[in-house]
């Protein structure tokens, strides 16, 4: 049993990374913002083993790092889109704030740093006709992406003998969480398709991208918990599965399936730049992991969850929207209020 701290615990794959724990015996403290509100975890909230502290990576002081094994960051602003609404934002959370939480862990005697990373930071690369590696060149299109490309740079400094820094490397992730995100290609089609019955197949649809289940993703987390020291320390892992790489109008046709009656259009503009075919073999061979889910298997669940009225969409769902929103209001408030309060 560890006690794992589980920074961005509250969040698409945060949440499923701390229920994954939970369900191993282990202690699990989750540290977040909150910013998609408390009740999410509400489910989690009364299991045994489980603290939530409401912080911020960018100010938050050593309390909640004390007696902590392994530290697994999962927070920020977490894709491109969002990233753009307030760069200097974005980068006091995903670099700023990154380097802040793992030196806090190394000061704490934490043995252990997963960083959430992405293959969105091989950008626009066709890798000459290869599947992208670890050792590929980095490519990126986003402020987002050159945040993570940032903080991997600046915690590989930090690895030593006595705190091992793994970075994950995620495929583009779906499936079910307790803070669902409707703003993943196969969430976000899958929603579409329900609702209205047309996809709109953004840049021709030819674009490349690796997908996985959060499960999957969450298993991984665990994994590289336990994983041999001289196997990860200070080394990147793509997380995903060589064989569910697709392009984009496979993945409308795949949700088509599942959602009969439904009309793809396509689009040949798509300000989102990315393609990316990538391997996943690194994982597979050196730690022996597999994913056990398929990408038609994360759209009949969402499809059915949504049938079934057990997950929604609203503006917490999409993150961009969300953010926005969040910043609309705060600068509303500051206009409107008087001596401090509005009312
Ligand atoms: N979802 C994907 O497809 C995917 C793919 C690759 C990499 N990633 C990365 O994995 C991580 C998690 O992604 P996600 O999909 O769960 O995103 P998410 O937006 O659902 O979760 C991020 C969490 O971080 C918290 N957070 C944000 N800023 C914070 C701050 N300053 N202090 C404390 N908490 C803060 C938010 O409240 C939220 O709970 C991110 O780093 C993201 O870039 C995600």
């Amino acid at each position: 049993m560890k006690t794992v701290l589980v920074i961005g615990g509250a969040g698409y794959i945060g949440s499923v990374v701390t229920e994954l724990l939970l369900d191993q015996g282990h202690q699990v403290r989750v540290l977040d913002r909150l910013f998609f509100g408390r009740d999410l975890l509400a489910p989690l909230a009364k299991r045994e083993g489980l603290t939530i502290i409401r912080d911020d990576t960018r100010y938050t002081g050593a309390a909640a790092f004390e007696g902590v094994d392994v530290v697994m960051d999962l927070a920020g602003i977490s894709n491109d889109p969002a990233s753009d609404l307030a760069p200097r934002i974005t980068e006091e959370i995903n670099l700023t704030g990154a380097l802040h939480i793992a030196r806090l862990a190394r000061s704490a005697g934490v043995t252990r740093y997963l960083y959430s990373s992405s293959c969105s930071i091989y950008g626009h690369n066709n890798g000459n006709g290869e599947r992208l590696t670890e050792s590929s060149p980095k490519v990126p299109v986003s402020l987002y992406a050159r945040t993570k490309i940032g903080a991997e740079d600046a915690l590989a400094k930090l690895n030593d003998d006595n705190f091992t820094v793994v970075f994950l490397r995620n495929a583009t992730v779906y499936g079910l969480s307790y803070r669902m995100r409707f703003d993943l290609v196969i969430n976000l089609m899958t929603l579409y398709a329900y609702k209205h019955r047309r996809l709109y197949v953004m840049g021709g649809g030819q674009q490349w991208r690796p997908l996985i289940h959060v499960r999957d993703v969450a298993r991984a987390f665990l994994l590289m918990m336990d994983a041999p020291k001289e196997k990860v320390a200070g080394q990147a892992f793509n997380v995903g599965s060589t064989d569910q790489n697709y392009q984009i109008y496979r993945i409308a046709q795949m949700v088509r399936d599942v959602v009969p009656h439904t009309d793809l259009e396509i689009v040949p503009d798509d300000p989102d730049k990315r393609s990316y075919n990538v391997s996943f073999d690194k994982i597979e061979r050196e730690l022996g992991f597999r994913v056990e889910k398929t990408p038609y298997e994360g759209i009949v669940e969402v499809k059915q969850a949504l049938e079934q009225g057990r997950v929604e969409e609203t503006i917490r769902t999409k993150t961009v929207h969300y953010y926005r929103y969040l910043l609309d209001a705060e600068k509303l408030l500051q206009e409107v209020s008087y001596n401090g309060k509005v009312f």
